[in-house]
């Protein structure tokens, strides 16, 4: 980790790429389910519209994963299709989740099991309002709300580990265990550390636990942060329990500039955090391992209801799109992408929410690559 400067993701690809190296990039894309192929589309016409003003230039490679293609098939994820996404420089997601498909299967067959087995152990999420965007925070603005959550991405509650005895009667018994090893988590609070000194705003990371209650796991995580904190001495830290933490997000989220948590809460103070940027229309993420591949997504999921209508906001594809240039290193094209978000947002939409924007999900695809 030594050595990073400015924003820790782009230089790692920098550096292990070769910065001289040819500005194409190998993108798997998702589209998905429900809304998904329609913001992704969005977010391909925008890289496209880059690459044609001479920035960098996109090979997309589509895959048909999700639901519907597991109704059709019964296939969810072949191996060899992972092993396409390894090769990958990173991938674009739309959305994976279906009405129809019982909770779990396709979450632990596919989404997960890209987390996992491409080891995308940090799921970076950030919480930003624009300028322009309705918060449900009375007398918060953007200048209130601008922190980032980084999120552990492979272990915890999510690992899967667990199972039944006596399933199905009056005796029956329910495990769900959580794991944090040693070395997932420091690598987790590592890159967030790191992250935060990056970022470079109030260099103040904050530890999201709950030691009162989870006195193994959050011992490991405490004891390790304590650690890694004094090869930090330009972070400042302190220590909230995920519970308070979702008071002071909606009383005082100005306090905060880097978060790291577990998965669970992770995902959890993450929801919250959509909401309070403007909702889930705007709100997007990365799974990301800092040495290889990544996969970047909008956080909403598949909004089943509003699918094939050209209503739901693109924005938070948009972003990932954005996020994902970063980590490619094309700081200067996400720079570009953000600021005409940014100004979609400001001058164009009368809303985030999906139908009440003022525009169709094409239309606002065609305003930021207006602004490009
Ligand atoms: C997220 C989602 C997923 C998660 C689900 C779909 C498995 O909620 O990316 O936050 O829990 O991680
Ligand atoms: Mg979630």
């Amino acid at each position: 980790m030594e050595g990073r400067r400015d924003c820790p993701l782009p230089q790692t690809r920098e550096k292990e790429k070769g910065i001289a190296m040819a500005r194409e990039y190998n993108i798997a894309v998702i589209p998905g389910d429900g809304t998904g192929p329609e913001v992704a589309a969005e977010g391909i016409k925008a890289l496209e519209a880059i690459a044609g003003k001479g920035g960098p230039r996109f090979r997309f490679t589509s895959y048909d994963l999700g639901g519907e293609r597991y109704l059709k098939t019964g296939e969810l994820l072949a191996d060899q299709t992972l092993s396409e996404l390894k090769g990958m420089d990173a991938i674009y997601l739309g959305a994976i989740g279906h009405p129809e498909v019982r909770p779990g299967i396709l979450e632990r067959e596919i989404l997960l099991r890209i987390r996992f087995e491409l080891d995308l152990y940090i799921n970076l999420r950030p919480v930003v309002l624009f300028p322009g965007v309705d918060t449900p925070l009375k007398d918060k603005g953007p200048e209130d709300i601008d922190f980032v959550v980084v999120r552990e991405n492979t272990e915890g509650l999510y690992a899967g580990s667990g199972g039944f005895l006596r399933r199905g009667t009056a005796e029956e018994v329910a495990i769900q265990e959580s794991i944090s090893t040693r070395n997932g988590v420091e690598r987790c609070i590592r890159f967030a550390f790191e992250y935060c000194r990056n970022r470079n705003k109030d260099k103040h990371l904050t530890l999201c636990g709950k030691t009162n209650v989870l006195t193994y796991e959050f011992d490991l995580w405490n004891r390790v942060f304590e650690e890694v904190r004094t090869e930090y001495q330009d972070v400042t830290t302190n220590y909230q329990h995920v519970d308070a933490i979702c008071m002071w997000m909606v009383k005082n989220p100005e306090q905060y500039d880097v978060i790291v948590t577990n998965n669970m809460f992770g995902d959890i103070i993450t929801d919250l955090g959509a909401m309070i940027q403007g909702g889930l229309g705007i709100a997007a993420g990365g799974n990301i391992n800092p040495h290889g591949t990544a996969m970047f997504e909008p956080i909403g999921g598949s909004a089943p209801k509003y699918a094939g209508l050209n209503k739901i906001n693109p924005l938070a594809a948009l972003s990932a799109a954005q996020m994902m240039l970063d980590h490619l290193g094309e700081k200067e094209a996400g720079r570009e992408l953000l600021n005409a978000i940014k100004k979609v947002v400001k001058d164009d939409l009368k809303s985030l929410e999906a139908g009440k924007m003022g525009y169709g999900t094409r239309q606002v695809g065609d305003l930021v690559v207006g602004y490009l």
